[in-house]
């Protein structure tokens, strides 16, 4: 990441004239610092893992990112609003300026492999997060969020080695949390059963994660 950040090899600057090909959408220098400062403590960064249990939000697309973090500011009742007694407060205390940089610079790390703790689940998760169960209208979890769990950009998050107790407990309490009338994940969420939720956890904790491209 250090390295990455001297490539780059910029003077303070406005995002817009940050040459990177990835239309990151913001600076991350000036993410850095905010992350640093604001983040790093449970969401990890530089050289740190994020705590257990708190989502990882290295090689995540940075439109979901900036997407989410307007999501726990938006007032409760809001359609977009997303519950987090965590992050509403850290959220509401970031400009939409900072939300990009804080995301373009969490976007260009690098995210830890992570190992499925109970592989006897994983065929199960495999199964589920591939195919779907037909007989519930559960649709395969890949038709959006592609085969090898890494989403499509901007709108698919990346699940692939994602903190599993945190995948567990958003599908648990998907509606609770960020449920909202005709969104995709919305409809999906429900008819993933309680008891496949942490098999399909464990199998994306075992997916590799790539780089944002
Ligand atoms: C005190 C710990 C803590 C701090 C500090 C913190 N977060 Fe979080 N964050 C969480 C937790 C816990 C969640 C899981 C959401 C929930 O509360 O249900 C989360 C969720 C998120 C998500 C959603 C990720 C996803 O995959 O959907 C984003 C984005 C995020 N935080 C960004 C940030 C940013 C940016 C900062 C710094 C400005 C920050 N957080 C600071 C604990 C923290
Ligand atoms: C029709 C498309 C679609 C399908 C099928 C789908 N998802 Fe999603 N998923 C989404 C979208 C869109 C989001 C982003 C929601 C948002 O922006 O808040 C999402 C977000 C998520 C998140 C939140 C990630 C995070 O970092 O917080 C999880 C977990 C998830 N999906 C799991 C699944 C699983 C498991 C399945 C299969 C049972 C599945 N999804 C099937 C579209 C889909």
């Amino acid at each position: 990441m250090i390295a990455l950040l001297a490539t780059l090899s910029l003077p303070a600057c406005s995002p817009q004239a940050v040459p990177d090909g990835r239309n990151l959408g913001g600076d991350p220098h000036l993410g850095m610092a905010i992350a640093q400062a604001k983040c790093a403590a449970c969401h990890g960064g530089a050289g740190a893992d994020a705590a257990p249990g708190v989502p990882s939000l290295n090689e995540q697309y940075p439109e979901y990112i900036s997407k989410q973090l307007a999501a726990f500011a938006a007032p409760r009742g809001a359609p977009n609003h997303r519950e987090s007694a965590v992050m509403a407060p850290i959220a509401r205390a970031l400009t939409d300026r900072d939300r990009g940089d804080v995301a373009a610079w969490y976007a260009v790390n690098w995210r830890k492999p992570l190992k499925s703790r109970n592989p006897a689940n994983v065929a199960l998760g495999e199964q589920l997060f591939l195919h779907g169960h037909p007989q519930d209208d559960l649709p395969a979890c890949a038709a959006c969020h592609r085969a090898d769990a890494n989403g499509i950009r901007p709108d698919f998050p990346n699940l692939a080695s994602q903190d599993p107790a945190y995948i567990e407990y958003e599908l648990k309490n998907w509606e609770r949390l960020r449920g909202h009338r005709g969104k995709l994940m919305s409809i999906i969420a429900p008819r993933v059963k309680p008891e496949w939720a942490g098999p399909i956890a464990e199998y994306l904790a075992g997916r590799a994660s790539r780089p944002v491209q």
